[in-house]
């Protein structure tokens, strides 16, 4: 694979969670696969008081922690951590960056650096509008010679005014191809594998509309509760979570027409037309398409876990989504009147991301016992865990007569490579050091995400608890998923849930 030009990456927020526990053990895995730049130094800032040495401690612990064959004293280790440094600065006062101008030169004389660099904010995105006039008013963010690139993590706004208040802050210091939007589900190998399904075999193509797909389900549950983020949940639920951007950008890459090339700009100029092909709820669909749910305490795997409420920082009123099942459309001749069904939850029985795109059934049924209707003929994308991907169809079982039986043809990633999969983080990164957007997002399509996001969060607002259901944890969701179901047109629905289960 190519290798990056030699740069600097600036890790803003670098005492935090995502920097230990994803972005450093991520260029670690780079390093030992040999697709780090020739020249490459991680200069860490935050508040925090941390010495060099510190924080290459705090950064072995994390990747011993995603690695537990690895030993402290690996020589490769070793040598990793010498290329990461630090600098602790209060990087809300934009008066004061100087301190990182004059680290950043040094280290660049001292390694003999081009000037190239990437800012990657890992910090709580209050930091968001901040950072970025500290470095530009530090002279960071120009160079005559080398790039500037900036990394901003999800959440990209709260709303459609606030991303686009972001955007025009950020294009006014940086261009708009140096903007990097990150969002981790793009750098999932079985996400990025959608495009060569679907791109590279002849097969699917003909299949893959309207005409021949009855519905499409994204499902990602999780076992987790909020953790220690509670502040931030508080603010956000799982709309904003989990669908405005990651499922989202799942159901882009279902929906997407063939691009023209596979450079990034075709790519994301397809995407962006599917968000803004997304339907806009009216009154009366937001009331039966959207089932909206909170946990209350129950068991997930044979442990007794609190209630939302009960969890740290979280309001003891808290009217805040920890579920969301939705049906959305998009309004365009590909996909005209074929639902996508969308669900995510925390504290749900099962961790597990899937999509399952359900084709129609056939027009008459021949055979006795015939596993009817579209739960019949399926492509299951699991996205984690036990990445795969299956076509389930029916076949007779062996015998007199004619049962049929619905059976799954599986690939299991496992089966291609015994290596583990990189991580998410590994893939992006190397995209951002290699100047490569195609899995990033862009402006147009936040912003039509928002559009689409905002109304739901205004009716939300209104209503307060009117409508929120709940649900105990460790459960399949809220018991009124039914009305989802039973409102729906579509009966088939229904047996496949049977079967997702
Ligand atoms: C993050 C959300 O973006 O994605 C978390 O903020 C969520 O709330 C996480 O738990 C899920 O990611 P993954 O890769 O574990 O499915």
């Amino acid at each position: 694979m190519e290798k990056a030009d030699s740069q600097m990456l600036v890790i803003l927020g670098a005492s935090g969670d995502l920097t230990t526990r994803k972005l450093i053990p991520a260029l670690y895995e780079l390093y030992i696969r040999n697709l780090l730049p020739e020249n490459f130094v991680v200069l860490g800032v935050a508040r925090t008081a941390l010495t060099d040495d510190e924080f290459r401690q705090k950064q072995r612990d994390g990747i011993l922690a995603s690695q537990k064959e690895l030993s402290a004293k690996d020589i490769r280790l070793n040598l990793f951590l010498e290329c990461l440094f630090y600098v602790n600065f209060d990087t809300r006062d934009t008066a004061v960056y100087g301190v990182l101008k004059d680290r950043v030169n040094e280290l660049q004389k001292r390694y003999l650096l081009p000037d190239n660099i990437i800012f990657y904010m890992a910090t709580p995105p209050e930091m968001y509008e901040v950072i970025p006039v500290g470095l530009q008013k530090s002279g960071l963010t120009y160079s005559a010679t080398g790039f500037r690139r900036i990394v901003v993590e999800k959440p990209f706004g709260t709303n459609l005014k606030s991303a686009q208040h972001l955007t025009r802050l950020l294009e006014s210091i940086f261009d708009e191809h140096d903007i990097f939007r990150i969002d981790h589900y793009l750098g999932k190998e079985t996400v990025q594998n959608i495009l060569v399904l679907r791109f590279s075999n002849g097969i699917f193509e003909p299949l893959w509309n309207r005409n021949y797909v009855d519905y499409v389900e994204i499902i990602s549950t999780e076992t987790l509760g909020v953790e220690n983020r509670g502040n931030y949940y508080e603010t956000a639920g799982a709309l904003r979570d989990m669908i405005q951007n990651h499922l989202l950008q799942l159901m882009a890459f279902i929906a997407m027409e063939p691009p023209a090339t596979f450079d990034p700009e075709s790519i994301r100029d397809e995407i962006a037309k599917v968000f803004r092909s997304l339907h806009h709820y009216t009154p009366e669909e937001l009331q039966k398409q959207i089932v909206r749910g909170q946990y209350i305490a129950g068991n997930i795997e044979g442990e007794k876990v609190q209630s939302y409420r009960d969890e740290k920082n979280v309001d003891v009123k808290s009217v805040r989504e920890t579920y969301v099942a939705m049906k959305l459309e998009l309004d365009n001749w590909r996909w005209g009147g074929t639902p996508f069904y969308i669900y995510t939850g925390k504290r749900l029985a099962e961790k597990k991301t899937e999509i399952i795109i359900h084709f129609k059934s056939t027009p008459q049924q021949l055979f006795v016992g015939q596993c009817s209707g579209s739960s019949c003929n399926q492509l299951v994308i699991r996205v984690q865990p036990d990445e795969s991907i299956a076509l389930r169809f029916g076949l007779k079982v062996p015998g007199s007569g004619f049962e049929v039986r619905q059976v799954s043809m599986d690939f299991l990633y496992s089966s291609l490579s015994d290596k583990k999969l990189p991580d998410a983080y590994e893939r992006l990164l190397l995209d951002v050091m290699l100047g490569d957007s195609t899995l990033y997002s862009r402006a147009d399509a936040q912003e039509a995400s928002w559009r689409f996001i905002d109304p739901i969060i205004d009716d939300w607002t209104k209503k307060g608890n009117e409508g929120l259901t709940f649900y105990p944890a460790g459960s399949e969701g809220p018991r009124n998923i039914g009305q989802l179901i039973s409102l729906d047109e579509k009966p088939n629905f229904v047996r496949c849930k049977a079967i997702v289960k």
